[in-house]
This record gives C-alpha cells, sequence and structure tokens, in this order.
C-alpha cells in the first residue's frame, strides 16, 4: 500500500507520488516512449517500446499484485517520473527485488529522483517483507549514482558488457541497499 504524498521541490513546484492506476495506462505509455528517446542509459530504444494499451493496463494492474511498486511522480498533472520495483517471485528470493527509474529530461536536476528513491526506500520498510533493492546502473551515469550513494546504496560488483550500443559495450555496476 502506498499512500499519495506530495513534496516541494527545488524550484518551487509541487511533486505529487502516488501509485499508477489502470487509467494511467495511455499517460505511461506515451511518457515511456518519450524518456527512452531521451537518453542511453536505458535498456530499450523508443523504436524497441512497442507495449500496447491493453497490455501496459494490465501490467499496472497485475503490478500490485505481484507485491511491486509502480510509482509515479506527477507536477502539476505532467507526468515527470516513473519508478518500478518488483520483487523477485521464489519465496527465497521475494524478499528482493530491483527497481528501475526515468525521470523526463526537462524535469532533471530538482531533487525528483531522489524523492522517488527515497518514497521507494520508505514504502520497503512499511511492508515489512522487503528486506534489500537491488538496481543495475551503467558505470557513466554519473547523476543517477549520486542519487543512488547519498541515500545509502552500496557499490556490490561489476557487471561487465551489460550493453552494447553502436559497437561500444558499458559497464553496470550492481547496487544494494538493506532495509533493516
Ligand atoms: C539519472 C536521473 C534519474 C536523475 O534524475 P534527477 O531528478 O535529475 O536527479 P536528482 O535531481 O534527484 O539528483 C541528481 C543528483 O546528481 C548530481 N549530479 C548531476 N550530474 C552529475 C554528474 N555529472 N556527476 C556527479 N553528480 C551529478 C546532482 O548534483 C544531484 O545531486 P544533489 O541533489 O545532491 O545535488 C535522470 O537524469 C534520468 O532519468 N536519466 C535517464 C534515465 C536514467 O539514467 N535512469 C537511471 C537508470 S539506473
Amino acid at each position: 500500500m502506498f499512500s499519495t504524498q506530495t513534496r516541494n521541490l527545488r524550484n518551487g513546484n509541487v511533486l505529487t507520488l502516488r501509485c499508477a492506476l489502470v487509467e494511467d495506462a495511455a499517460m505511461t505509455l506515451d511518457y515511456l516512449r518519450l524518456v527512452s528517446g531521451e537518453t542511453d542509459n536505458l535498456t530499450f530504444r523508443p523504436e524497441e517500446f512497442n507495449t500496447t494499451l491493453e497490455r501496459q493496463s494490465q501490467v499496472i494492474e497485475e503490478w500490485g499484485g505481484r507485491g511491486g511498486l509502480y510509482l509515479l511522480g506527477l507536477v502539476d498533472g505532467e507526468l515527470a517520473s516513473v519508478l518500478t520495483f518488483e520483487p523477485r517471485s521464489k519465496s527465497r528470493t521475494a524478499h528482493a527485488g530491483e527497481f528501475g527509474l526515468t525521470v523526463r529530461q526537462s524535469f532533471w536536476g530538482l531533487g525528483i529522483a531522489t524523492e522517488m528513491v527515497q518514497a521507494l526506500i520508505d514504502w520497503a520498510h512499511g511492508t515489512g517483507r522487503i528486506r534489500k533493492i537491488d538496481l543495475h546502473v551503467r558505470t557513466d551515469n554519473d547523476a543517477a549514482i549520486a542519487v543512488y550513494k547519498k541515500l545509502g546504496f552500496q557499490n556490490e560488483g561489476l557487471i561487465t558488457r551489460g550493453m552494447l550500443i553502436d559497437g561500444v559495450f558499458y559497464d553496470f555496476y550492481h547496487m544494494g541497499l538493506h532495509i533493516e
């Protein structure tokens, strides 16, 4: 359960944090298509993002049922950020999961990523069942790494050749946070 919350951003705008609803399917699809063209730090390109509206509605509907968090960050009703956290499915690993995070480029540098990840950490504490949060981040993604380190994530190892773009390999860090 995640209750809707608001945060004041450093530019004076208000960030609303809430769970995605099935009615948000079209908005999240438009958003994901847009942000995938704004960065090379995501695993998919806009042309590879071909989820249908029906499928996206289903994804959102089923997300909470699997014990995950599909979190939206909105500024003046506009979608500025999406964070998805999914626990692993087997009983011996369901205490842990990985998250993915994007912030729309026009909203970078306002502290939105920091607020989204902090909200995930707070939510994880409240579940009583999530004991570990994992993530993969490209080793050259300095802004994302700065956010994760600031919030207490530790570097747990290097994943070589995590991405291949135009003949160039990029490595990932595996980072993690214990929820005590
Ligand atoms: C990475 C990303 C999530 C950051 O979002 P954001 O809302 O701009 O992040 P915040 O404003 O909360 O924080 C960014 C921090 O990085 C710091 N930073 C920015 N550029 C930096 C750089 N080149 N080197 C080191 N730190 C940097 C900022 O100073 C800020 O820290 P501060 O708040 O303590 O000053 C956003 O740029 C994004 O969505 N990028 C594309 C997708 C992506 O990379 N997702 C993460 C995949 S793991």
